[in-house]
């Protein structure tokens, strides 16, 4: 672990307030699954899961698991379930994306090639569904089952349009919706499943988890114009030299709709040289600004969910996780 990242999980420690001391449970779990007799698996599994990561997920789904009875026999599996998904998923797009790097290390695509990457992928997957059934309860696992759809369907739907002209907005928060807020509602909505906790705060906690991870994935897609690929860990400007069009870039052709670089590069003509530009014009404009404004929208959104529940320090430390998903650069 390099200086910055040991810093920003001392950060990351205090931020997660009363389930600090309970996330290292969850990572001895998903640590414990790199003990394999299949060298070249190991291999493997040693790269990926030794990667790190915010660990914001699990974190949500402890948090929430404080407002019912927090038996961490039921939320260490279920939070772990949650986070392997998370990593099964990011395996996939980095095969996807072709991406060199992610958590500061090289990827499995890198590594191991993609087809023993996919592969490596599905094994997490398998391992993700046999800790959510840990929980015995069969709406959490719905819940799981569903979010993995979900998500594969909103990775695909991003694929498929990748250098399609489109600036349909709502098209993209659907997309985010379903590759990145799934999972965030699921890990919050989980975590109040498993521990009891009554129905109205598991809606509101839903409901929580979905619009902090809309915000978290349109500030992801500003940083990857506005981060350094050394703060962010994996590449940075590539969204759009990949065709992926995000926030920033939808404001970028909302403002010349008949002509501008983006669609003059989708339409073939000096494709490379002309995403460049429109990452250069992205960059020194407002338009990072005017998307974290909407990040901000759906920020307000989570932290309004949160009024559903018991002042406390669960709420309190969800709240402070809201502003960090806001102010965060890596
Ligand atoms: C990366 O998620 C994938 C997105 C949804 C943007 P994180 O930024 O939470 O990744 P790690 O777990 O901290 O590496
Ligand atoms: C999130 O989107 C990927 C998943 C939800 C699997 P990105 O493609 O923006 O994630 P990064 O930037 O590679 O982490
Ligand atoms: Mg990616
Ligand atoms: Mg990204």
């Amino acid at each position: 672990m390099t200086a910055v990242n040991a810093v920003a999980r001392g950060e990351l420690a205090a931020l997660y307030g009363p389930v600090a001391d309970d996330l290292p449970r969850v990572d001895a779990l998903i640590a414990s699954l790199v003990q394999v007799e299949f060298p070249w698996l190991r291999r493997m599994l040693e790269s990926t899961l030794g990667g790190g990561g915010k660990r914001l997920r699990p974190a949500i789904a402890l948090l929430a698991g404080r407002l019912g009875r927090y038996d961490l026999e039921l939320l260490v599996p279920l939070a772990a379930s949650v986070e392997l998904l998370h990593t099964a998923t990011l395996v996939h797009d980095d095969v996807i994306d072709a991406a060199p790097k992610r958590r500061g290390r090289p990827t499995a695509a890198a590594l191991f090639n993609n087809a023993s990457s996919v592969m490596l992928g599905d094994y997490l997957f398998a391992h993700a569904a046999e800790f959510v059934t840990r929980t015995g309860h069969v709406q959490v696992i719905r819940n799981f089952t569903d979010t993995l759809r979900v998500m594969a369907q909103g990775e695909l739907a991003q694929d498929i349009a990748a250098f399609e002209y489109s600036r349909d907005v709502q098209r993209y928060l659907d997309r985010i919706h379903g590759k990145t807020a799934s999972l965030f509602a699921t890990a919050a909505e989980n975590g109040a499943l498993v521990t009891g906790a009554p129905e109205r705060e598991v809606r509101a906690l839903r409901r929580f988890g979905a619009q902090i991870g809309i915000a978290f994935q349109i500030v992801d897609d500003v940083l990857d114009f506005a981060a350094t690929a050394e703060e962010l860990g994996k590449p940075a400007g590539s969204d759009l030299l990949a065709g992926t069009l995000t926030l920033p870039a939808l404001l970028y052709m909302e403002s010349a709709p008949d002509d501008n670089p983006v669609r003059r590069a989708f339409a073939g003509t000096r494709r490379r040289a002309n995403l460049q530009r429109a990452v250069a014009d992205i960059r020194a404009s407002d338009l990072l600004e005017q998307s974290m404004a909407t990040a901000r929208r759906f920020a307000d959104e989570a932290r309004a969910a949160l009024d559903a529940l018991p002042a406390g320090e669960p709420r309190a430390t969800l709240d402070g996780l809201v502003d960090y998903v806001l102010a965060r650069r890596s």
